[in-house]
């Protein structure tokens, strides 16, 4: 049933007071249909996972519809994998430990990511040394003008450091119904990312599992970024960029300590948290909002602050940024 100006408050991790004009939430495919049907001509549409890579910089003159599509089902398994098809409205996180639980192993260095399974591939989700592409094996999208169902295989989601199709040539025209994931019954451990290991030696962890690997990541991560149910935040607001090997050789020559991480084709991806913290933002608050005190690549709202703000507090970040390495960020949130 879509109801008139609903606060969105609830329903984002940065915790931004917003109303939409319209609001319902589908949990059928049907349901979905007929509310994309019903919409007024014309009336601006966004699907809402959890909310939690997402800026909502004022009221949402338009649509928010609620993915609260549910379900797990296993299509197939043999005595090495299974793949496994999830609903989009399922909780990403809940699921994870659904896999854990049962030994299927791919995903666990993804735990405590908030959201839903269908926001995942979005933006190809990853932490620790792991993203959703790797165990992807394809997803159903609704495409919304035709209202016909299409399916995307791993190589046409076009995934990328996050990034995928549906934030380029495809953005705004499907709704993501169902991803379906390639899972691991005998995992091979990925614990390359230095701190899983000196975290799983801290916890005197002598027998990896998938449940430890789970546990050390989820350490990590309550360690260093903000919890949303206390602190509004979306997590990282810039990606990591990415630049020349030679201009990396240049920066370093004027700021010795400067990080980077080599990749393909003689580029470096340097750390955002460096640079914004070298620029002087790390900690400071402005209001309600701010710029969190351990991890300056996160912006906060401390309870009462704008989007609006938001944003322009991240542009000015950007802008200084730019100035002081002439390197450009860009946003990984959703700017409404
Ligand atoms: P939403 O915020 O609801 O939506 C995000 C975008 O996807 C919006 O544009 C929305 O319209 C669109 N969308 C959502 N669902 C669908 C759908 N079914 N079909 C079509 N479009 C859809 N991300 C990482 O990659 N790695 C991390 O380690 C990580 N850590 C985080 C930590 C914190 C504390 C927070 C708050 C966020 C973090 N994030 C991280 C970002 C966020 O968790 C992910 O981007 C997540 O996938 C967002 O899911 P969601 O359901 O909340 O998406
Ligand atoms: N750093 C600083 N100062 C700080 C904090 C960090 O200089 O106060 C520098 C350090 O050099 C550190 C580096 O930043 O080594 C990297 O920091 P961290 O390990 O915290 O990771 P990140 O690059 O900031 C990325 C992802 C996270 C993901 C983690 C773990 C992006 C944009 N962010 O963060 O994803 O959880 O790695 O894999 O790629 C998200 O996308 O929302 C997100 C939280």
């Amino acid at each position: 049933m879509i109801q008139e100006n609903v606060s969105l408050k609830p329903f984002n991790s940065f915790g931004l007071n917003a109303s939409a004009r319209l609001f319902g939430a589908f949990h059928s495919i049907n349901e979905l249909r007929n509310a994309l049907v019903n919409r007024p001509h014309e009336t601006p549409l966004l699907i809402l996972g959890g909310g939690s890579n997402i800026l909502f910089t004022g009221n949402f003159d338009g649509l928010v519809l609620k993915n609260e599509l549910k379900g797990i089902e296993i299509l197939s398994e043999d005595e090495h994998n299974i793949i496994v098809r999830v609903m989009a409205g399922e909780n990403w996180h809940q699921f994870v430990m659904h896999c854990i639980d049962r030994g299927w192993g791919g995903v666990e260095n993804l735990s405590l990511i908030p959201g839903t399974v269908g926001a995942a591939p979005m933006q190809n989700i990853g932490a620790y040394g792991v993203e959703i592409k790797e165990v992807f094996s394809s997803l159903e999208a609704l495409e919304i003008d035709s209202g016909e169902i299409r399916t995307f295989n791993n190589e046409e989601c076009q995934f990328g450091y996050r990034e995928s199709i549906f934030k380029k040539s495809a953005k705004g025209k499907f709704i993501i119904l169902s991803v379906t994931l390639r899972l691991s019954k005998s995992p091979h451990f990925n614990i390359s990312y230095g701190a899983i290991q000196e975290t799983l030696d801290k916890m005197n962890v002598t027998d990896l599992s998938l449940r430890a690997v789970s546990d050390a990541v989820i350490a990590i991560r309550q360690s260093k970024l903000p919890d949303p149910d206390k602190i509004g935040n979306a997590g990282s607001f810039f990606k990591n960029p990415t630049i020349d090997k030679i201009d990396f050789e240049g920066l370093r020559a004027e700021f010795p300590s400067i990080p980077g991480y080599k990749l393909p084709h003689d580029l470096m991806k340097v750390p955002a948290a460096w640079l914004i913290e070298q620029a002087g933002w790390k900690g400071k608050t402005f209001g309600e909002i701010g710029v969190h005190k351990n991890q300056p690549l996160v912006l906060v709202n401390y309870g009462d602050g704008h989007g609006n703000d938001l944003k322009e507090l991240a542009f000015k970040i950007k802008d200084s940024v730019a100035e002081k390495f002439g390197i450009e960020l860009t946003p990984e949130v959703n700017i409404i």
